[in-house]
């Protein structure tokens, strides 16, 4: 694997295989990886032809201090894993190289995505996302990038800036890594304890009770007896658990057939934000 660390090195690694037409496909990560994160380079693996791996943990789409400075930075563990799945080149930028002193301020409408979910947790959470992944779509240049389905509103947004800016690249969806118990891997689970863990487990279990409830009840009585097992466990803190549209992320409260569905869940154990969802079919 070649690993570059400066945008000027990424150009003179790339620039060669543009020529020899390589399909190239983009696999952004903040790094501190797992199962899911290695999971979306075994899907590109036999889709392209070279796999270029991002490490950058983005300062600017973090809204707490807090949590930026906590975000676990493992790199040696990480190339050793990145090396284990023949990623081909990793782009290890520092902050400077992707934010200069003279960089442009960035805002792009995301209309209500940039408001509902995690939109209205974290605000300011989808520019800092948005402007980070455009410059390494336009620095890279990939034909394909891979996202996890784990971070659903987030592959809403990027697909959303896409069109927005009209960058020829197509949008790989893959899904939700988990732990054998259910729990959603996650870089932030490195901060749980085997108890917290074990709490976190409530998330999934909620999402998996929704998909079961499903055609038996209405919405509003799955998503309030939903909410009643988070409740149950005092060491989950619930901040929001909807069901909506894939396609707006709009809240419903009933299905109409032949439409696609997601539940979102976003809850706080031993002050660790998690996120997860589930598709609904209908
Ligand atoms: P990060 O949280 O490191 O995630 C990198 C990619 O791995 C994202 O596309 C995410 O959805 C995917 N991923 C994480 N956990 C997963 C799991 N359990 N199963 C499948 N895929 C999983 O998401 C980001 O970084 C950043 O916001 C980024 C897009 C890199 C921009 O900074």
């Amino acid at each position: 694997m070649k690993i570059v660390r400066t945008k000027q090195e990424l150009q003179d690694v790339l620039e060669p295989l543009r020529q020899q037409k390589k399909v190239i496909t983009l696999i952004p990560t903040m790094g501190a990886l797992h199962e899911g994160h290695l999971s979306l380079i075994n899907f590109a693996k036999p889709r392209t032809d070279i796999t270029v791996c991002s490490i950058f943990v983005n300062p600017t789409q973090f809204n707490d201090p807090k949590d930026l400075e906590k975000y676990p930075r493992p790199i040696e563990n990480d190339i050793a894993l990145l090396e284990s799945v023949a990623c081909d080149i990793l782009f290890l930028p520092e902050v400077s190289e992707m934010y200069p002193a003279n960089d442009t301020p960035w805002h792009i409408d995301l209309g209500q995505l940039d408001h509902i979910w995690e939109g209205e947790h974290r605000p300011g959470h989808f520019q800092g996302v948005t402007q980070i992944v455009y410059k390494l779509f336009k620095l890279v240049e990939p034909d394909q990038a891979c996202f996890g389905q784990k971070d659903f509103q987030q592959v809403m947004v990027i697909q959303r800036m896409v069109e927005i800016k009209e960058l020829p690249v197509q949008l790989l969806i893959c899904p939700t890594v988990r732990s054998e118990k259910g729990l959603a891997l996650s870089s932030r689970n490195a901060r749980l304890s085997e108890q917290g863990k074990a709490d976190a487990l409530t998330l999934s279990a909620a999402l998996r009770y929704i998909k079961e409830q499903i055609g038996t009840k209405e919405i509003p009585e799955i998503l309030e007896e939903a909410k009643g097992l988070i409740a149950a466990n005092p060491n989950v803190e619930l901040e929001y658990l909807g069901i909506c549209e894939t396609s707006t992320l709009e809240p419903v409260t009933s299905l109409t057939p032949n439409k696609e569905y997601v539940a979102l869940i976003a809850a706080w154990v031993e002050k660790v934000r998690l996120i997860d969802n589930i598709l609904l079919s209908h």
